[in-house]
């Protein structure tokens, strides 16, 4: 595939972009620098794409600034029509989206466009939610005294976003800064810039004024240097940030000297407890369901599976045989479960796991190699005699692994899920629901899928506790993030 033939593959062609968007303008890197991205399933170059660097991301950031005044003097009315019209436009062209991410970032096809959906649904939800800004008047303590409290858009905000969900990780972001009335400048990750792209051009559509939202696109080097100018400079307000812990730890770092508002949605590492009292064939396809969605490459993927000794072989078994039963393959063909994984060092990643496991002892129950197809393709795979000093067990995966451990007790069971300083997403199962109680109460995370794998959606608070993260994005929660409060104290 050569980078004509994506846009080919478009009913709405113009919807392939390859430059980056400032203050209105689709614009070239100096000299018409540009960075390869490629079809994590075929390997092919499949784009070009603008490759921006700190000077352009304060030319981001100005057109941000000039275009606050204008946006958050709107109405909320006025914002939420424009959010509307936004989401009506990603939902028409939701097969050409879905196209475009399969393409870079591998997903199926199927896959892609649920996450269109779920993307879309943040900014319908959102563009709700910006009519449902209030202040507070508290009781005043003073007889000659009034004291009100109001709710104000924060600011020039950035947003940095993953590549293992190209959409929804921006809109989860854009939307609720847009609808308290921010302007913003988004940093897609660069392997999949082409959905973002593709997005801005819709929001462009809806009538988003310009430089209310900007994208700034650069490959691994320059991102640093990207990443620097925005998160350093005085004229932004808030950074929110989806991506590992240690890329976490260092924009915190770089925001620090200007007090930045931060959010961060950082690495997981969840437990999936399958209790005696569970029922098991749910628990499977809760299992299958987490373990699974984006070939495991999602923050909140269940990565531990700590199944009661009772129904432990049993668990093995099933989950065994659902895992072999995924066909892997190129998202675009028919009926394909699960892609590729994202980059060559996605796959050494599992593959370390995997060895790992089984030089100290892990039996691998089904897949536990590259699968046949080559290339950045790994198979479902399932470990079992797995024990807690693994690396499996003390890292996140992101791959398609599911790494299986008996447990005898609920308060062994409990400890060894808190073992860790992650707190994004855990799941259990159980019918009993004095247990569900004690356990949903004790384990440490933000986020507790109870006899479900599948947790996401717009209405919730996303996010995690201790080295998961600040802040929670969805929800009335995700917009209170975009807003300052300002106490106002009225002499009679
Ligand atoms: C993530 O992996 O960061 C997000 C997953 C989700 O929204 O469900």
């Amino acid at each position: 595939m050569n980078t004509e033939v994506l846009g080919k593959l478009l009913s709405e062609p113009h919807l392939f972009k390859q430059q980056a968007f400032i203050a209105g303008k689709w614009i070239s890197a100096n000299n018409d620098q540009s960075f390869a991205v490629h079809n994590p399933a075929t390997g092919q170059l499949i784009a070009n794409v603008a490759n921006l660097g700190a000077k352009e991301a304060e030319a981001a950031i100005q057109a941000a600034h000039s275009a606050l005044p204008a946006w958050r003097r709107k109405t909320a009315k006025e914002r939420a029509h424009l959010l509307r019209k936004w989401f009506e436009l990603i939902m028409a062209h939701g097969d050409d989206l879905a196209r475009i991410m399969t393409v870079e970032q591998g997903k199926p096809f199927a896959e892609a466009k649920g996450e269109v959906a779920y993307g879309a649904s943040f900014v319908e939800w959102f563009a709700e939610e910006a009519k449902r800004v209030t202040g507070a008047i508290p009781s005043s303590t003073w007889t000659d005294k009034r004291m009100m409290v109001l709710k104000q858009a924060i600011g020039v905000c950035v947003a940095i976003t993953p590549w293992n969900f190209p959409i929804a990780m921006i809109t989860r972001k854009a939307s609720p800064a847009l609808a308290a009335g921010c302007t913003l400048v988004i940093k897609p990750a660069e392997q999949t810039p082409l959905s973002a792209l593709a997005l801005v051009e819709l929001a462009r559509r809806a009538g988003i004024p310009d430089g209310v939202i900007n994208i700034i696109t650069a490959d691994r080097d320059r991102s640093i240097a990207v990443g620097k100018a925005l998160c350093s400079s005085p004229q932004v307000s808030h950074l929110s940030f989806t991506g590992s812990t240690p890329v976490g730890r260092t924009l915190m770092q770089q925001c620090a000297p200007t007090v930045k508002k931060v959010a961060l949605e950082l690495g997981g590492h969840a437990p999936f407890i399958v209790f005696e009292d569970a029922d098991l064939d749910a628990a499977v396809q809760g299992a299958v369901d987490s373990k699974y969605r984006n070939a495991g490459q999602t923050c909140v993927s269940s990565n531990r599976f700590y199944v009661h000794e009772s129904l432990h072989d049993a668990f093995v078994e099933r989950m065994a045989r659902a895992s072999a039963a995924i066909s892997v393959g190129n998202g675009l063909d028919e009926g394909i479960v699960q892609g590729p994984l994202i980059e060559a060092r996605a796959l050494q990643k599992v593959e370390e796991q995997v060895a790992d496991a089984v030089k100290h002892g892990a039996r691998i129950i089904t897949g536990g190699k590259r699968h046949p197809l080559g290339g950045l393709f790994y198979e479902p795979t399932v470990l079992a005699n797995v024990k807690p000093a693994m690396l499996v067990m003390r890292e996140e995966t992101f791959g398609p692994v599911a790494a299986i451990v008996p447990f005898k007790n609920d308060d062994a069971v409990i400890a060894a899920a808190n073992e860790t300083e992650i707190g994004l997403a855990a799941y259990f199962y159980s019918r009993d629901i004095g247990r569900i109680w004690r356990v949903a109460e004790q384990l440490e995370y933000g986020m507790v899928g109870i006899n479900t794998g599948l947790i996401s959606n717009e209405v919730a608070p996303f996010g995690g506790i201790k080295q998961s993260g600040l802040g929670r994005e969805g929800g009335s929660w995700g917009l209170e993030e975009y807003l300052e409060m300002k106490y106002l104290c009225v002499g009679l």
